[in-house]
């Protein structure tokens, strides 16, 4: 099993967008899929509530709220035992035992950043608290930077590549700003179960995150049999 975190403290840079675009993703491939949310604001639990039952299913956990009475924290945060891919979403603060909890056993990490200076300050010092919690409980999982809502020839976006370049961390990808997110987020899908015609260029500028993420695991081939039969119109 991985466990993907998509984690950082700027709200709005795209946690849950990601996130919920991720567990639609390897559902969608064929593999048994969980998604964590551990916002109090419930929107990647939101998105999985409206997803239409014809399209793979994706196990959602409450991660944000205390286990109902008389059940254990550890069953609570269960999964099927046949779970390949565990995602899992973050709020935009996390208690400090919260965030050590989340990083145990993590496989890839993966920080969104918006191209905006304010972001980037954040992210700088978010980065460094978050290499520091690392060192003690996720020593050896890889992290990625990922550019969300870039207009490439801005220059707000020029001072976020150089930002990334600064800290030794190209992105692993630039999604652009696009409807299609939006309209995903509203429908419980993501856009990898979207008509390719209008989220090809989407398709594209995600395959290096997912070519990062499966890198060096035996089973990094998606299952093509069953990428498509389901997408909606
Ligand atoms: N690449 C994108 N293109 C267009 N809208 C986006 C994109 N990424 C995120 N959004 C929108 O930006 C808002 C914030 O994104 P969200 O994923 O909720 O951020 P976070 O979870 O980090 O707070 C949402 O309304 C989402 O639909
Ligand atoms: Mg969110």
């Amino acid at each position: 099993m991985r466990k993907i975190i998509v984690i950082n403290s700027k709200g709005g840079c795209g946690k849950t967008t990601l996130s919920t675009n991720l567990a639609s993703y390897y559902a969608a491939h064929g593999w048994p899929t969980a998604l964590f949310d551990y916002d109090p604001q419930d929107s990647a639990m939101r998105w999985l509530a409206q997803r239409p039952a014809e399209l793979a299913p994706i196990h959602g956990v409450r991660a944000a709220h205390p286990p109902m009475p008389g059940m254990t924290r550890a069953f609570q945060l269960r999964v099927p035992p046949e779970t390949r891919r565990t995602i899992i979403d973050t709020p935009a603060s996390l208690k400090r035992m919260d965030l050590i909890d989340i990083l145990r056993g993590a496989s890839a990490i993966i920080v969104p950043v918006l191209p905006s200076i304010i972001d980037s300050a954040v992210t700088a010092a978010f980065l460094s608290e978050l290499r520091a919690v690392m060192r003690s409980y996720a020593p050896d999982a890889p992290v990625a930077i990922l550019a969300n809502r870039v207009r490439r020839n801005t220059r707000t976006f020029l001072a976020l590549m150089s930002f990334l370049d600064d800290l030794q961390m190209p992105p692993v990808t630039c999604l652009r700003d696009s409807q299609n997110y939006v309209n995903a987020a509203s429908q419980g899908v993501g856009i990898h179960e979207m008509r390719r015609g209008v989220t090809r260029i989407d398709r594209e500028q995600w395959q290096p995150l997912i070519d990062w993420l499966e890198a060096g695991t035996p089973d990094h081939h998606s299952r093509p049999e069953e990428e498509e039969k389901r997408y909606i119109a």
